[in-house]
């Protein structure tokens, strides 16, 4: 079949075949079809609606353009977090060795910040000689020997959907849940898991910032994940205001060691509990544990006895990086930077801190990426000192932002006093986790 006939089809508002879906995938990644086609074809999919079929076929075509991760002799449950990102989002750097820690298997394939949302790999490769670049044989490797791999998507995993994604991108036809789900649930089921949790995020900070959308969306990814056999469930978690106490990725890291070293700072306890909660999520789903409750307790006492720290610490030697860091997690940060402190106009509490605006700013001074191929400054960064709910007093301090220069702060230290709202009334508290989809 031709694409023009395919493309009809949907312009009508037909559901397609599988065949055809099909043949439109392997038109994509083959090149066959070109780039005008293929975003007409999209274009048709995001006024036109997909079926539910039509989202699984998708799913299915794209994880079969790449290969399948085989870790059959691997004696554990493998199963991994995925979260559709957020701002200061650094779950994955305390949940990966918490589970090795908890004899599960964790294949984490993650990606680099775009926008305002940071991204895994940009966070290790703040630690000295870290290497993302894994084959995957390397990932199984480190699999066998600490219980977990972090590494960046390679070629061989659903190279339709980085071709698809790049065009929707530029076609602004990203936010339909039916391609997003095809797009997330392509690459996860690529890792050859068990079980699936996903940290889908809802509020300013998040791509999908309505409640009711999030959920939408955590429904639809479950429902793709069970239609091929991994346990799939979500939680969906708040992002009105950044997660914890730093957004950059140097420092972002540095946070994460310090929870895994007991250290955690007051305003670094959500990141802790967004982590205990998605991992204790993985322990029931894989039966290690019988209860949340009890898979919670598990979670905590691998991070109090310092087993998870040890395990990330067997992966930064394992995965080229200075292990040195867990000992002396401060190494990570750049003592030569400028300062700017974001002042509190009034007193009362804090009612919102926006994300958006945040994520923004450190994209701006370099800490994030405008486009796929920027680089990033991974030494700056902003520390959010006041979170929502705190009293405080007209001038003091509510965050600093870090620089390389002070004049580098100039263009985003209004933008950043603007995301604090302070009001006389104490806010109600947000709830981390806003619903949770089985
Ligand atoms: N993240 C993805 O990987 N794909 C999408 O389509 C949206 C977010």
């Amino acid at each position: 079949m031709r694409p023009q006939d395919i493309i009809k089809q949907k312009r009508d508002g037909k559901a397609l075949s599988d065949g055809e879906i099909a043949e439109f995938i392997r038109g994509v990644w083959t090149g066959v079809w070109e780039d005008y086609q293929i975003t007409a074809l999209v274009m048709a999919m995001f006024v036109n609606g997909l079926t539910l079929r039509e989202q699984n076929t998708i799913t299915r075509e794209m994880l079969e353009s790449g290969k399948v991760m085989d870790f059959s002799d691997i004696d554990a449950p493998k199963a991994d977090k995925h979260s559709t990102g957020g701002v200061g989002d650094k779950t994955s750097l305390v949940i990966a060795p918490a589970l090795a820690a908890c004899g599960v298997a964790v294949p984490m394939i993650s990606g680099r910040g775009l926008g305002h949302t940071g991204g895994t790999l940009d966070k290790l490769e703040a630690i000295p000689g870290y290497n993302v670049r894994l084959s995957f044989a390397e990932i199984k490797r480190a699999m066998k020997h600490c219980g977990f791999a972090l590494a960046g998507q390679t070629d061989e995993i659903a190279p339709a959907d980085r071709k698809l994604y790049a065009l929707r991108d530029a076609t602004a036809t990203v936010p339909y849940i039916p391609l997003i789900v095809a797009s997330i649930m392509s690459k996860k089921l690529a890792e050859g898991l068990d079980a699936l949790v996903l940290d889908v995020k809802t509020g300013k900070g998040a791509f999908i910032s309505e409640l009711s959308e999030s959920k939408r969306l955590a429904s639809a990814l479950c429902a793709t994940g069970k239609a091929f056999g991994v346990d799939t469930q979500a939680l969906v978690t708040d992002m009105t205001e950044p997660l914890g106490l730093y957004v950059g990725n140097a420092l972002e890291t540095y946070e994460c060691l310090l929870i895994l070293r007991n250290e955690t700072p007051r305003e670094a306890l959500r990141t802790r509990e967004l982590s205990v909660e998605l991992a204790s999520n993985v322990l029931v789903q894989c039966g290690i544990e019988r209860t949340p409750a009890k898979a919670r307790e598990r979670i905590l006492e691998v991070i109090a006895d310092g087993s998870a720290l040890e395990r990330f610490r067997q992966n930064i030697e394992l995965q080229g990086g200075d292990p040195r860091i867990c000992e002396k997690p401060e190494k990570l940060i750049k003592t030569r930077l400028a300062e700017t402190r974001i002042l509190a106009d009034a007193s009362g509490f804090i009612k919102d801190v926006d994300s958006l605006v945040v994520g923004d700013c450190v994209s701006a001074v370099g800490g994030g990426r405008v486009k796929a191929s920027d680089s990033v400054d991974h030494a700056v960064g902003f520390k959010c000192i006041a979170k929502i709910g705190d009293r405080v007093k007209k001038g003091d301090t509510v965050g600093i932002l870090l620089t390389r220069t002070a004049k580098a702060a100039l263009p985003v230290s209004e933008k950043l006093k603007g995301a604090y709202k302070i009001s006389p009334e104490e806010p109600k508290p947000i709830r981390l986790v806003r619903a949770r989809i089985k």
